[in-house]
């Protein structure tokens, strides 16, 4: 594990202490103590929290991920966001150093790529702790694999670890966002970093799950951030995609909601198909935590 401060920013999720790093894992004062797990990593869900035994997505959903995303098919949108908090960090006024959380991290591609990319811009002078969260064991487990020397946690969304205003950056790609908790962990000047659908994201493979295509709308995250943010930027990437064989396209429809949501009739389609035309297109939305006055 990685501790790169002793003071630490993370919060015990029973008492809201500061939870400082052990030997073995993590300890608040009121000797609230959490173990890592032989992989690396640390549960930080609190086993009467859970919804479900295994929240959050299954073991096949972070393979078929994980295999897409090693294909490199969605490297120019990690390059997107890549850039976007570039810009982000080169506008903090004289920074002594710097956190950036992935809420929703899933199985690390993004986050892992993020670190990589900053430590040759003009950021790598800048020392960056990186977090990365998801409530689903199986994902972080694949994360920390990924790279151990960030710190990965299984916890989630809507209870985040961390205290008050401790984190510069909070980047939260195709996952489920609670806005207040985002505004309750950045810092006054901290930033929200939120990818989704655009209007035509996974048009071509939409049109044979569903009889009618509709465009994306909105994100309700828009309106959603309003109490908290301001929106600052929106960068829009989008290219078409060409999947052949069946395996990659399978991969696809395991990462998508649109999985769960189809009969077998519709499964079968796309299990039958070996080459696949399609939109890519995303939306990276830039908010500032607006201030409390
Ligand atoms: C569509 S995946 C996106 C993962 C990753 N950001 C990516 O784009 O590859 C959504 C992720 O949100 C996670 N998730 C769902 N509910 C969550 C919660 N309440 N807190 C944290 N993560 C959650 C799932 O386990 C899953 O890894
Ligand atoms: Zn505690």
């Amino acid at each position: 594990m990685h501790h790169a401060h002793m003071t630490s920013i993370l919060q015990c999720p029973v008492c809201r202490k500061p939870l400082l790093p052990t030997a073995s894992g993590y300890q608040c004062a009121a000797m609230h103590s959490f173990d890592a797990a032989r992989q690396g990593y640390v549960n930080l869900v609190l086993a009467h929290k859970k919804h479900s035994k295994e929240p959050g997505d299954d073991p096949e959903m972070i393979q078929s991920r994980r295999r897409f995303l090693d294909l490199g098919y969605y490297c120019r949108v990690s390059d997107g966001i890549n850039q976007a908090i570039a810009a982000v960090l080169s506008g903090l006024v004289s920074p002594s150093g710097c956190s950036v959380l992935d809420a929703g991290c899933g199985e690390g591609f993004y986050l892992q790529r993020l670190k990589q990319a900053l430590a040759q811009g003009r950021a790598a002078q800048l020392p960056i702790d990186y977090y990365g969260v998801d409530v689903s064991r199986f994902a972080v487990r694949q994360a920390t694999q990924r790279d151990r020397t960030m710190a990965w946690f299984v916890a989630s969304i809507n209870d985040l670890p961390f205290l008050d205003d401790s984190l510069d950056i909070v980047l939260n790609v195709f996952s489920p966002a609670n806005v207040a908790q985002f505004a309750r962990v950045l810092k006054e000047s901290g930033t929200l970093v939120f990818v989704g659908p655009g209007p035509r994201h996974l048009n071509g493979l939409r049109e044979i799950i569903y009889p009618v295509t509709r465009e994306h709308e909105e994100p309700s995250i828009t309106e959603k951030a309003k109490e908290h943010f301001a929106l600052a930027t929106v960068s829009r990437i989008t290219y078409p995609l060409e999947l052949s064989g069946n395996q990659v396209i399978m991969d696809l429809l395991g990462m998508t909601p649109y999985f769960w949501n189809i009969d077998q009739e519709t499964k079968a389609r796309v299990a039958a198909l070996d080459r696949l035309q399609l939109d890519v297109d995303v939306e990276i939305r830039v908010f500032n935590k607006k201030n409390r006055g």
